[in-house]
């Protein structure tokens, strides 16, 4: 596998690929690679000729300085573990060769980045949009593939790709959870085993929203019970709740006309904010 923290070592490869007519799958990270990630790797590899996976902390996606200097960093062990997964090609730039100048770019997400993660993470969408975008330019990739897990992120990044008209093919892959149900997150790396168990409330919360889904129960009794399930407990505070269409990411009154829906959650453990979400009707 080779690594390269320069875009011109990592594009001179790729033109060599290019050339000998090879498709390239794309597979960003920001490290601290788990079970998740890999998942990624693995349905690029089964879709495409080379593989190439970014590990960059981006940091204009943090609104958090805290939450930025503690982001877990395991470099040796992810390259080993993208080595062994059979990828390709890893890209570890620094900031200063992704953010040569800063980067003043403004995305116009809709009304996607006012709910939820948008509402919660000011800033945070418009950071994710400047690296991906960079990105796409940089690897111009086929296809790019992205985990359910971030729900809305992924449909930022579709709504980036037709923004930018990239021709970026943007595929999403299922959630990854531990046994329990937690879904894999780096950030896991951060809660002790007795957080990792109190953290099974999310994943808990969103089988109840479903279980009173499949029961028609209406979205605001879904949304209370939520509330009340964590009001209950002392360890995990919840910081949002919500059914949202799934395409639009806007919050469902009712079921009359609903089409496919996402429980969508975001909790904190201490310092620890942890999301997670789940389809509500498929
Ligand atoms: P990161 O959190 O490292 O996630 C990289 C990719 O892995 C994302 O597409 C994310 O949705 C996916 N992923 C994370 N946990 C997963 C799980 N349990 N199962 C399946 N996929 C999972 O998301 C980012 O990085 C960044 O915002 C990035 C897109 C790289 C831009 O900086």
């Amino acid at each position: 596998m080779h690594v390269f923290d320069k875009i011109s070592g990592l594009q001179d490869f790729l033109t060599l690929q290019r050339n000998a007519n090879a498709s390239i799958g794309f597979v960003p990270t920001m490290g601290a690679l788990h079970a998740g990630h890999i998942s990624l790797v693995e349905a690029a590899l089964a879709d495409n000729d080379i593989v190439v996976c970014s590990i960059f902390v981006n940091p204009t996606q943090f609104n958090n300085q805290g939450d930025l200097d503690n982001y877990p960093r395991t470099l040796g062990e992810d390259i080993r573990k993208l080595k062994s997964a059979g990828c390709h090609a890893v890209f570890v730039p620094a900031v200063e060769e992704m953010y040569p100048e800063p980067d003043t770019r403004k995305f116009d997400f809709g009304n996607l980045e006012n709910v939820m993660e948008g509402e919660f993470r000011p800033g945070h969408f418009n950071g994710v949009g400047q690296v991906v975008s960079k990105l796409f330019d940089i690897v111009k990739p086929h296809k790019a593939y992205f985990g359910q897990k971030d729900f809305q992120q992924l449909a930022v990044i579709r709504k980036l790709a037709k923004l930018i008209n990239s021709p970026v093919e943007v595929v999403g892959c299922p959630t990854m959870r531990e046994e329990g149900g937690l879904a894999m997150s780096s950030r896991n790396l951060r809660l002790s085993p007795q957080e990792r168990q109190d953290a099974l409330l999310l994943f808990n919360a969103l089988k109840k929203a479903r279980q009173m889904a499949d029961k028609r129960q209406s979205p605001d009794a879904i949304r209370q019970e939520v509330q009340s399930i964590f009001d209950a407990s002392d360890k995990v505070r919840l910081e949002y709740f919500e059914i949202a269409d799934s395409e639009t990411l806007q919050p469902i009154a009712d079921w009359k006309n609903a089409k496919e829906s996402t429980a969508c959650i975001a909790a904190w453990l201490n310092d620890v904010r942890l999301i997670d979400n789940m389809t509500l009707f498929p």
